[in-house]
């Protein structure tokens, strides 16, 4: 696996691989790779000839006082794990080199409606810095397809309608959550957690399991989520929204079979998120 840290050396190396008729994915991450993120890269060979991973603890999605200088850097054993994983090239830019203007000046993209609510609401702009960092690397690597984990679900229902509405010529492919073998999500956030804290961290998943079987069994809305919300702090987590949306996230209707459950909660000095899919009767 090659790493490159400029832009001219990436445009020249896909081009040479274009031109050649090979099909490129691209799996975009911020790094501390774990299973979840190597899943992405074993969807990605499926797909295409060239895979390529990107590397980048994008300020733009942090707001103030998030984790941005705490967010863990771990490039060497992350390098490994992506040729382990048989990923073809890496791409580590800095921000001077994404955003030379500076993040004040940085064009931004917004994908309205998607972005509102759910992870949106609680982080003002984090979806637009999602928005713009994922066009950026879209334009830079101009791929057939491009991976994105379904454990951050809000996260690709925006880039699915940012492919869409700019017109990028991208399948974008969704991935299913990887889980530790107690059901916590794998997340580069959960590193934050003592031993304690890990130890409980599983009720997420699980009080997200419960209320799907309510729902599914037909219990009203209101209830499951009163109970789950109870459950959650009952575990030591401050909930920060638990929600029943359409699986397209709109509001759900008398109408709506297909929907989701979301989570984020804080536990201790990690906010971490969940979501299942489930059928209504
Ligand atoms: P990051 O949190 O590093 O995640 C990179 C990709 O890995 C995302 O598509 C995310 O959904 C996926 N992922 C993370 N944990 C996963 C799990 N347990 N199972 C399956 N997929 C998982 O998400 C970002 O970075 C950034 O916002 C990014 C898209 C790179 C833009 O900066």
């Amino acid at each position: 696996m090659r790493t490159l840290r400029e832009i001219p050396a990436l445009r020249e190396t896909l081009g040479e691989f274009r031109r050649h008729g090979r099909r490129i994915a691209l799996v975009p991450t911020m790094g501390n790779l774990h299973q979840g993120h190597l899943a992405l890269v074993e969807t990605a060979r499926r797909h295409a000839d060239v895979v390529v991973a990107t590397i980048f603890v994008n300020p733009l999605q942090f707001g103030a006082g998030e984790d941005l200088d705490a967010y863990p850097r771990t490039l060497a054993d992350d390098q490994a794990k992506l040729e382990e994983a048989g990923c073809d090239l890496l791409f580590t830019p800095d921000t001077a080199m994404l955003y030379p203007r500076g993040l004040e000046e940085q064009t931004r993209v917004c994908v309205p409606a998607v972005s509102e609510g759910l992870c949106g609401g609680a982080r003002p702009g984090h979806f637009d810095g999602v928005s713009t960092v994922v066009s950026i690397l879209f334009n830079l690597a101009q791929p057939d397809v491009a991976c994105f984990g379904e454990k951050d679900y809000q996260q690709l229902a925006v880039i699915r309608k940012l492919a869409d509405d700019m017109h990028f010529p991208i399948d974008i492919i969704g991935v299913p959550t990887v889980r530790a073998e107690d059901g916590l999500a794998l997340s580069s956030r959960n590193g934050y957690l003592t031993a304690e804290q890990r130890a409980r961290a599983p009720a997420l998943y699980r009080t997200l399991c419960q209320a799907r079987a309510a729902l599914e069994s037909g219990d009203p809305a209101d209830s499951a989520l009163d109970d789950a919300h109870a459950r959650l702090r009952e575990s030591g987590f401050e909930p920060d929204y638990l929600e029943l949306r359409a699986d397209d996230l709109g509001p759900v209707t008398g109408k709506t079979r297909q929907a989701v459950l979301l989570a984020a909660a804080q536990l201790g000095p990690a906010r971490l998120i969940d979501n299942l899919t489930l059928t209504l009767p």
